[in-house]
Parts: C-alpha cells; sequence; structure tokens
C-alpha cells in the first residue's frame, strides 16, 4: 500500500510528537504493507508555517531514521494546504510542495465545518496551471457530507478526492463513514490515505478499511485506491478512475429531489 496523506514528521505540526513515534509509526506502516508514504504536514497561514524547505530537510532526516532502524518504508515529500486565496499565487511563486514534488497533486483542505465561497476558484486557478487538488476528507467536512451533490460538483471540475481510512471504519462517527460509504459507492473516490498523526488509531485503520472498501468495490476496486492511484499521483500521473462516476440523486420523490438540486447550487 501507498499513503499518501501522513503526518508522520515530528515536531512541525500536530502530528508525531517526535522521532520516536514517527518511526513507530513507519514500524506499524510496515507491518501493514505500507512501503511509501508521502509526508504532508499541515500549512496552515498563521498555525503552521512549514515551507518547502523545512519539510524536506524532515523529510530526509527521518528517512535516514528509518534506514538505521532497518524499516524498509520510503518517505517522500507533500504537504497538506489549508485552502486560501492565495494558493495559485503561491504556486507560481515556487513555494508549494505538491505530492512528491512532481507539480501535479496539491493536497487541500477546507474548514470542518464550510466550504469557503472562493474554493471554486482557487481550485479552477490551480486546474489551469496544470495542478490538480486532491481534497483532503471531505466526508468530514459538515456541508459537504450533508450536501454530497456539491462534491458531485467539484469532481465534475476537475478535483480529486481522498478519503480517509478511519472514516470507513467509524473513528469519526456514523455521519462521517455513512459519507464516505455514498462517496465511495458513487465511485467519485480515487484515493485512500490514512492521515495518521502519529502511531496510533488512525494508521491501524488503514488496514481495517481494506476489507471493508473491498466490500464496497471488489478487491480490484479496493486496490486501486489503495495502491495503483496512489502510485500514479507519485508519478504525477492522472489516477484511473473505479467505475463510472454516478450523479447524486438525493433520496425520496421530486420534491425532495428538486430542493437537492436547490441547495446544491447554493
Ligand atoms: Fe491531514
Amino acid at each position: 500500500m501507498i499513503d499518501i496523506h501522513t503526518h508522520i514528521l515530528p515536531g512541525i505540526d500536530d502530528g508525531a510528537a517526535d522521532q520516536a513515534a514517527a518511526v513507530e509509526a513507519a514500524r506499524r506502516l510496515e507491518a501493514i504493507g505500507v512501503t511509501h508514504v508521502v509526508a504532508t504536514p499541515h500549512v496552515i497561514p498563521g498555525v503552521y508555517a512549514n515551507d518547502r524547505a523545512t519539510i524536506l530537510a524532515q523529510v530526509t532526516h527521518l528517512q535516514a531514521a528509518l534506514d538505521a532502524a532497518g524499516i524498509r518504508v520510503c518517505v517522500l515529500p507533500g504537504a497538506e494546504y489549508y485552502v486560501e486565496p492565495e494558493l495559485p499565487e503561491k504556486f507560481d511563486r515556487g513555494m508549494l510542495l505538491t505530492l512528491n514534488d512532481r507539480g501535479r497533486h496539491l493536497l487541500v483542505e477546507l474548514p470542518a465545518t464550510g466550504v469557503p465561497s472562493y474554493v471554486d476558484q482557487v481550485f479552477f486557478d490551480l486546474l489551469v496551471r496544470g495542478v490538480t487538488p486532491v481534497l483532503a476528507h471531505p466526508e468530514r467536512n459538515r456541508e459537504l457530507a450533508a450536501r454530497p451533490a456539491k462534491v458531485y460538483r467539484l469532481l465534475q471540475k476537475g478535483v480529486l478526492i481522498q478519503v480517509t481510512a478511519g472514516s470507513l471504519v467509524g473513528l469519526f462517527g456514523r455521519d462521517v463513514r455513512k459519507a464516505a460509504e455514498l462517496f465511495i459507492g458513487h465511485r467519485w473516490v480515487q484515493f485512500i490515505a490514512s492521515d495518521l498523526h502519529g502511531p496510533g488509531g488512525r494508521l491501524a485503520a488503514l488496514g481495517e478499511a481494506l476489507p471493508k472498501l473491498t466490500a464496497l468495490l471488489g478487491r480490484e476496486g479496493a486496490l486501486k485506491l489503495f495502491e495503483e492511484n496512489p502510485r500514479r499521483v507519485l508519478d504525477g500521473a492522472p489516477p484511473v478512475e473505479i467505475g463510472r462516476q454516478k450523479e447524486y440523486r438525493p433520496p425520496g420523490g421530486w420534491f425532495s429531489r428538486l430542493i437537492g438540486r436547490m441547495s446544491a447550487g447554493n
């Protein structure tokens, strides 16, 4: 497996507390069959000001520690950017770290509750630069979980979707799990990742999510989300689809469908 969303670098965000925790996380990842991890520390203006140089240096440092410990996990550079209007301009100035630094896929997170009005423009401006936003765990965003049609609309514009393994196994509650299942069932999701913050629960969920996903998509489909698509992203290549993406139709009769369509347009 390849994990494209981890907070494994120690001490630079709310992830692994220290190097021992980071090494232990890598040891556990190796034990569940993970060969590569992308280190994606938070970059949040005013909170975590991690820049390219810091992240690249930390990746090299952690890899040396894993090599010394005999852990066969490859650590690759990346970051998780909190969405802000300046992202496209920062990309132009060479400030951003795309996944595996290929200049192709940018991991972006939204606020936990809503979707800021400038998100569409930011994603559009990235896409025209040849950078595809990978939206981190939309199932954990309250607005997107409640209005799945908005996720479909983002997909139609070219955004990719990463669901967190822990969401599928219920770590964040029933509503988040249901949203994750719905997104996957509609073939909207290209990646599953751990979003681990240390050697604890979210890491183990990666292993537990594989059989759940196999039940939803079959073995071949599940492996595309855990292995094939992450590998393609490491090479800067577009992911493969799992099947035809289905349009979201709210449950109920024509009236609730109409309401759903109206609220999706908000
Ligand atoms: Fe994250």
